[in-house]
């Protein structure tokens, strides 16, 4: 019971308070460092989302701490009966306040919500095209200098300059959402919407499917590396030249007769079935698109495993020998 009756006076019990300070202490905790929270904000489009997030939480909370100052004031005032002041709290309070809020509201956070638009402000952009599968990202940049390239999980950007990814789906609706650089957008079959990110500075960051789409929703992260501009060109010629397919050396038998059907290690061409580019995998910080950290010793893992590390995922489950299962981790680690 909230509000005991004792005395026939209501009277709200101190513990409610108690307990509503106690319980939102593990809320609290889950906001230290975090690398997909947006209050930790890595970018413009991100510290506008913040700033209207902060605005709303003190706004909306002063607007709370005055409605419980009234609920107070009405269960404890002496004089019963309407006190002269109720129509002008009655048309102040509950028409004109709200209306004027939420308007206030409203057109600020309009003005706040361009940074996240691919508008003509911010010129030059850089593009970049994300596909989303169950359950990973496919990435193409368009413009790379020699030829349009392709990877899968890890989005390479400039910092400090405004990115356009153009977001559309290869199968169910999931939504790109790079929390510390943007927001989010729904990545729909049929369809390209574009959303702008920035980072400020070059760093790691993390992005997310943030609209359920299967068993391996959580299962599809992804990892934006912003660089400065020498640092792209050099990590976009690696992935097109220094891990290209072709120039790769290796015993390729075992991973043409088990992987290549699907998957490609050619950054200029995707392949017939939809399944993650492998050109520059052993360049990646995930596999299984965030599932695991990469490294020899986890490649090796999941190409027994990764039906049980992630369950579901189209890659069925074959059964290689430990020859094979060298033989393609060794291929796909091969570089020049
Ligand atoms: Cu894709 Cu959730």
């Amino acid at each position: 019971m909230l509000w005991g009756a004792r005395g026939g006076r209501p009277r709200p019990p101190a513990r409610l308070g108690l307990q509503l300070a106690a319980g939102s202490v593990p809320l609290l905790v889950g906001c230290g460092s975090a690398p997909l929270s947006m209050l930790q904000p890595a970018g413009p489009g991100s510290a506008d989302i913040a700033q209207v997030w902060w605005a709303m939480l003190i706004g909306f909370g002063l607007v709370y701490l005055g409605v419980m100052a009234l609920v107070l004031y009405a269960a404890y005032r002496k004089r019963p009966g309407a006190p002269a002041a109720v129509r002008w709290l009655l048309v102040g309070g509950g028409l004109v306040l709200p209306t004027a809020a939420v308007l206030a509201l409203l057109l600020w956070g309009i003005g706040r919500g361009q940074s996240l638009l691919p508008t003509a402000q911010g010129t030059p952009v850089y593009r970049v095209e994300v596909r989303a599968h169950q359950w990973w990202w496919q990435i193409r940049y368009p413009d790379a200098p020699g030829g349009a390239l392709y990877s899968a999980n890890e989005l390479h950007i400039p910092a400090g300059v405004p990115v356009d990814v153009h977001v559309s789906s290869n199968d169910v609706i999931h939504s790109f959402w790079a929390p510390r650089l943007g927001g989010k957008i729904d990545a729909i079959p049929g369809r390209v919407n574009v959303v702008r990110l920035q980072a400020d500075a070059p760093g790691d960051y993390r992005g997310v499917c943030s609209e359920f789409c299967g068993a391996q929703h959580a299962r599809m992260g992804l990892v934006i590396h912003a660089h400065d501009a020498d640092a792209l060109r050099a990590r976009l010629q690696q992935l097109a030249g220094g891990a290209h397919g072709r120039l790769r050396t290796g015993d390729a038998r075992a991973y043409e007769q088990h992987c290549a059907a699907c998957h490609s290690v050619d950054p200029t061409a995707e392949s017939s079935q939809p399944a993650p580019n492998l050109a520059d995998l052993p360049l990646r910080a995930t596999l299984g698109a965030g599932t695991v950290d990469n490294s020899p010793a986890a490649l090796r893992y999941w190409l027994r495993h990764h039906q049980a590390q992630k369950p579901g995922n189209r890659m069925p489950q074959q059964t290689l020998t430990d020859a094979e299962v060298e033989a393609i981790a060794t291929y796909l680690e091969s570089r020049p």
